[in-house]
């Protein structure tokens, strides 16, 4: 790094030109003058790093640089915003009345630009007064255009330069997005960087005069704070008229080329500190060749280009030789067979890194999404165990297995004693033919010859008594048939209304009898005995006491047998009472 930098030759002696390092602005007409080989020649002697803008298409003017992608950083404040609706519609806000307001207004409090135009469309819809109506609405719309434009780049977040140029190409954006994207780089070399040049393209567009433009904003501050940090600003346009001056008054270096348009050969020529200047001399400038303004010095140069000897300048300078000459025999793009091999292999190289990387990130978010899974599965099956637990709870589903499991032994047992009733099938038959009239049906499946012994049937025609022995079942608490018995003696079951087998069941276990799948049955059979009836709810079968105990012990249907009766081999230790049953 150096603060003296060689500019080139003075034309006529031949005599070096050295600019001290300083903010700079250079003009002259597009193509014909020179200004960014100059810039370039400037930059590469003087060891700084520095960040340059391609805004226009196929424009690089630079021979070598390392391309950058475009910094943006959101912004929200209320100057950055009226700065960007100045480049947008291309006049001044504070002359548009109630913009200002407006924008200060929608900016309160918001955190990037899609934020403020949400805050826009809001304050447009619900304002009382038509003429903000109308300022928010066109700020609204203004920023409706900016905001998607911005989605389509991809912008870094950090600047990273190297060596010598670095270049953004923000040729293919809006000039709005350009904008944003050169005040945010300056803004970033102000507040993180030093010893950086930044070259502000198409001064007269980004940093006009009159109006506040994003990029001005900026510049203003970077010009005024950065030159004791070694930051500096090289301007660079095709003509002065345009151009804010405060920036330009910051310039000490100025170097301007060829111009024809008469008012700029006049502002031109008053920047020549008093030289004495034929206008034609301005208009007829050769290539490369600038009147500097250094400091209190005013020169007339050849620039020396980078990758152009010393000597060979200083000829140009002296007039033997021309600058075209130069420029197709030192600037000219070369065909670099060698280059473009290096090139290739440094693009393979390249290539295969990517791919690499590529597949590096796609195992690694392909672990990460399987793992993330099998969590999200283990997650969901938790879940779901634990639904099936509280909806186990609230249907209470041990229960129904427990009736399921009863039902099946009740159907096995009905179809074996419906099996044993086949006989009687034959005999009810020969019965009826042998009668020729109603008999009453047989006893419950199996029990035939159980039907209770005081049970009359009186029929009609012909006059008929049948009577059935009486037989009497002792029942202890070893059979589903005592138990029931017992807890029907002890008038444990719902005396006038209906009971289901669960009751039958919570009576067991209230006497500490296991539960027994045989209740639904044993219940059936009782129901034949005449204790008992039975009907279904829906599928679920109910029963109810048709004799109640009292009523069966008077009619000596159900005898208790004291204790101390009990046998000694059918002691169970339980002091149960036995109780006989007449049935
Ligand atoms: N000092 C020089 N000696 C010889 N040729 C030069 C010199 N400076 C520039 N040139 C040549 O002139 C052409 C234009 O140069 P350059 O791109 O620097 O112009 P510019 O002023 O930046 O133009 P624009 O305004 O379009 O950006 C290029 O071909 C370049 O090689
Ligand atoms: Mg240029």
């Amino acid at each position: 790094m150096t603060s003296r930098i060689l500019l080139g030759f003075q034309i006529g002696s031949g005599e070096p030109v050295y600019v001290p390092l300083h903010h700079l602005a250079i003009f002259g007409m597009t193509q014909l003058s020179g200004k960014t080989t100059t810039l370039e020649a400037l930059i590469s002697r003087s060891g700084l790093r520095a960040i340059a803008f391609i805004t226009k298409r196929g424009e690089a003017g630079f021979t070598s640089y390392n391309l950058v992608t475009p910094y943006y950083k959101p912004r929200a404040d209320w100057q950055f915003v009226e700065g960007l609706v100045n480049v947008a519609l291309g006049e001044k806000v504070k002359y548009e009345p109630g913009m200002r307001y407006g924008i200060m207004k929608v900016c309160r409090g918001r955190k990037d630009l899609r934020d403020i135009q949400k805050a826009a469309v809001e304050f447009a819809r619900e304002t009382k007064r038509e003429f903000m109506k109308a300022v928010y609405e066109k700020l609204a719309a203004y920023l409706e255009i900016v905001v998607p434009e911005l989605d389509r780049w991809v912008f870094a977040d950090k600047l990273e330069l190297a060596e010598g140029v670095n270049v953004m190409d923000v040729s293919g954006m809006r000039l709005e997005t350009q904008h944003l994207v050169i005040a945010s780089t300056i803004d970033y070399a102000f507040a993180h960087l030093d010893h950086v040049i930044v070259i502000i393209p198409e001064a007269w567009e980004s940093i006009p005069q009159g109006k506040m433009t994003p990029v001005k904003w900026v510049a203003q501050q970077f010009i005024r704070k950065g030159a004791a940090i070694g930051n500096y600003m090289f301007l660079d346009s095709q003509d002065i008229g345009g151009i804010d001056k405060t920036p330009l008054r910051q310039c000490d270096n100025w170097l301007m080329g060829r111009m024809k348009e008469a008012h700029e050969v006049e502002r031109i020529l008053k920047q020549l500190l008093g030289m004495k200047v034929p206008a034609e001399e301005i208009q007829t400038l050769p290539l490369g060749h600038f009147y500097a303004a250094i400091g209190n010095d005013v020169k007339k140069v050849y620039v020396l280009p980078v990758g152009v000897p010393e000597e060979v300048g200083r000829d140009v300078a002296l007039g033997k030789r021309s600058p075209e000459s130069i420029r197709d025999e030192f600037l000219k793009p070369k065909v670099m067979e060698m280059d473009d091999l290096v090139w290739k292999e440094k693009y393979e190289q390249l290539e295969k890194q990517f791919a690499d990387i590529r597949t590096k990130i796609y195992s690694e978010v392909k672990g990460e999404f399987e793992k993330k899974i099998e969590e999200e599965r283990q997650k969901a099956f938790r879940e779901a165990l634990k639904k099936v637990d509280e909806i186990k709870k609230q249907w209470n589903i041990e229960e129904y297995q427990q009736t399921i499991v009863q039902l099946k032994d009740e159907k096995v047992t009905l179809e074996a004693e419906l099996k044993k009733l086949e006989p009687h099938k034959a005999f009810k038959e020969a019965l009826v033919k042998f009668l020729g009239t109603y008999v009453p049906a047989a006893g419950p499946p199996g029990f035939e010859s159980s039907v209770p012994s005081d049970v009359s049937v009186s029929v009609e025609q012909p006059a008929l008594t049948v009577k059935v022995e009486r037989k009497s079942v002792e029942l202890t608490d070893k059979t589903t048939e005592g138990k029931i018995a017992i807890i029907y003696a002890e008038e444990k079951l719902p005396s006038d209304k209906w009971f289901t087998t669960t009751d039958v069941v919570n009576a067991f276990v209230s006497h500490g009898w296991p539960r027994d799948p045989r209740i639904g049955p044993t219940l059936d059979k009782m129901c034949s005995w005449g204790f008992f009836e039975k009907h279904y709810a829906g599928k679920r079968p109910e029963y109810k006491l048709k004799l109640k105990p009292q009523e069966a012990r008077s009619k000596g249907l159900l005898k208790e047998v004291e204790p101390s009766q009990l046998p000694t081999d059918k002691s169970v230790g339980l002091q149960l009472p036995r109780f006989g049953c007449d049935a």
